[in-house]
């Protein structure tokens, strides 16, 4: 399928729209697949580092490592923090869309879940949490369409708005990789995907640096 690439200045180089990418039926079976995840690792209220206050997304995540936010910070956690059991598998779907459009050696290791109801946002924030910023960062829209709101590498520079429907996926890649970017606002009924209203966001990220042989082999030469 064919990206728009969003931005013609160098510093958002690899910043990818697939409009459409999943169609009415895959986002159906997509929706499947997340409500799956979400009844063995229940929907969580983060909380912001240093001011403790709840946000308005609920999350989950699925994969090896989930994305996870309290009084102590920004990490990324093997267990859910309240059931306290490993995060269920990434759905295949999700992996065949990383190996299609990520470009990259290895699998994802997280896929964060985000629930947006009508009244919910995400401020403006990098993904930074990772080691490798040589992955992209994979996200999917299913549900109402939202604002998203991209800019540079930092905080106070120009930012752009794009709508994103669902179906679509956006790649945060090279340059854009660290891009600060949130959602504004969430367009309420403008899609019957979901029962409840509101929009859910699926963001595939590769977590720790690969080890791959040739690295190992080099490392345990090096260590002697
Ligand atoms: C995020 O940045 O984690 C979510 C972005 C989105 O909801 O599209
Ligand atoms: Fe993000």
């Amino acid at each position: 399928m064919k990206a728009t690439r969003l931005a013609d200045e160098a510093e958002l180089d690899g910043l990818l729209l697939f409009p459409g990418y999943f169609d009415a039926d895959r986002q159906q079976e997509l929706l499947a697949a997340v409500r799956g995840v979400i009844d063995e690792a229940p929907l969580y209220t983060a909380h912001m580092p240093k001011s403790g206050r709840p946000m308005s997304v609920r999350m989950s995540n699925c994969g090896p490592l989930g994305w996870f936010s309290d009084e102590r910070g920004y990490r990324y956690v093997d267990a859910h923090p309240c059931t306290g059991r490993r995060w269920p598998p990434i759905p295949d779907m999700l992996i065949a869309l990383w190996n299609d459009v990520a470009h990259y050696s290895d699998p994802p290791e997280a896929c964060l879940v985000n629930v947006y109801s009508p009244a919910a946002r995400m401020g403006l924030h990098q993904d930074r949490d990772e080691a490798d910023f040589s992955a992209p960062v994979v996200s999917v829209s299913l549900g109402d369409s939202c604002l998203f709101r991209v800019g540079g590498p930092t905080r106070s520079g120009p930012t752009r708005p794009y709508r994103l429907n669902s179906g679509d996926v956006l790649v945060l890649g090279g340059s854009s990789r660290l891009a600060f970017h949130g959602v504004d606002r969430i367009y309420a009924g403008t899609s019957r995907l979901l029962a409840e209203g509101g929009r859910i966001n699926l963001t595939l990220r590769r977590v720790t640096r690969p080890q791959h042989a040739a690295h190992r082999a080099a490392e345990a030469h090096h260590n002697g």
